[in-house]
């Protein structure tokens, strides 16, 4: 059983598991069985697409103004390519893992206008023909559903916005451009309510946006439901022609046990499903897969055991509830 070749028989373009270069992966020094990573990683009916955790964000693709270092970001490109895998691309405009030298200059609007312009075509132009999607714009929101005050919203207001979206079609025509963000899985969520009017505001200004991406990073004990999945997901789908579950794991507070679990594989399911049934749902990315290179642990104490893959390499029964589903 293998996720990616029952997902597309449900009716899905992709299941698939970001990843990183070795050396940017959560935990050093690796695994010893390492190369079992790699195996799973390249199974193509195991995963159809991947995404580079970290090595196209901005920090390590334009390091100093103009600057570019796309050693990382190629790394995991050039692993798809090898593997058979869609690329989705990540992240163009964000607010985190920024180089120090955004944040540390004071901008005129115009200034910060030339430097998101020379970032989006430098690093979409490099990338050109090979992402499949591209988050340009990747968490504009605040948690209570208004504009994150980040220094591209200080500077230039939500024209930020507008203005990544155009430059990165025009940059790279054939890709499909999407809004990214997390805690836009539920329909009543005031985040959510923000995301449907980014998009709008694009649409108003008949500038092209293809997708919203739902993270989705969940709580074992407090996920959405599907019916929950089903109204997002058919919200936005009135609005783009696609949408995406794109960084998945279902956290667990620790210590781990049976019934955790069990919430988890419901979880997992949910997502799952709610991407068969609306049609729009193109697919569904686990933020990688086994859970020593998870994030969670790292910036959630207490969070762990977020991802099908144990440390041992045994399956969560979430694995075998999302071979169910699909
Ligand atoms: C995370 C990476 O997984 C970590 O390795 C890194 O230290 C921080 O960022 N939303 C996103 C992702 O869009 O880029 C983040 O990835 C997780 C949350």
């Amino acid at each position: 059983a293998q996720l990616h070749y029952w997902a597309q028989k449900a009716g899905l373009e992709f299941f698939g598991a970001a990843t990183d270069t070795p050396g940017f992966r959560e935990r050093a020094p690796y695994p010893a069985q390492y190369s079992k990573y790699d195996e799973i990683f390249a199974d193509p009916k195991e995963f159809g697409q991947t995404t580079p955790t970290n090595g196209q964000k901005w920090m390590f693709v334009e390091p100093e103004p103009g600057v570019f270092n796309f050693t990382e970001g190629d790394y995991v490109a050039n692993l798809a390519k090898k593997t058979g895998k869609l690329l989705r691309c990540h992240a163009l405009v964000w607010h985190s893992q920024l180089a120090p030298w955004v944040e540390q200059t004071k901008w005129t609007p115009d200034e910060l206008k030339a430097v998101i312009k020379r970032h989006i075509f430098g690093v979409a132009e490099h990338y050109k023909g090979q992402c499949a999607h591209w988050d340009v714009v990747n968490e504009a929101l605040d948690e209570d559903g208004s504009y994150r005050k980040s220094v591209f919203y200080n500077v230039l207001g939500e024209e930020y916005i507008k203005l990544s979206f155009q430059w990165a079609a025009e940059a790279d025509p054939g890709t499909k451009l999407y809004y990214n963000d997390y805690g836009i899985e539920r329909p009543a969520s005031v985040k959510t309510a923000g995301a449907i009017r980014i998009v709008k505001l694009l649409k108003d200004a008949g500038i092209r946006i293809d997708g919203v991406g739902m993270q989705g990073h969940l709580h074992a004990d407090n996920h959405p439901t599907m019916e929950d999945h089903v109204k997002t997901l058919t919200a936005y789908a009135e609005l783009v022609p696609e949408v995406a579950f794109t960084e998945l794991d279902v956290r667990i507070k620790v210590p781990v046990n049976e019934s955790k679990l069990a919430w988890q594989k419901e979880s997992y399911q949910f997502v799952a499903e709610s991407c068969i049934r609306v049609p729009q749902c193109v697919g569904i990315t686990l933020w990688d897969f086994y859970d020593p290179f998870s994030w969670i642990p790292h910036v959630f104490p207490d969070n762990g055991a977020a991802l099908p893959w144990n440390e041992d390499w045994s399956k969560k029964p979430a694995y075998d509830g999302l071979i169910e589903i699909f």
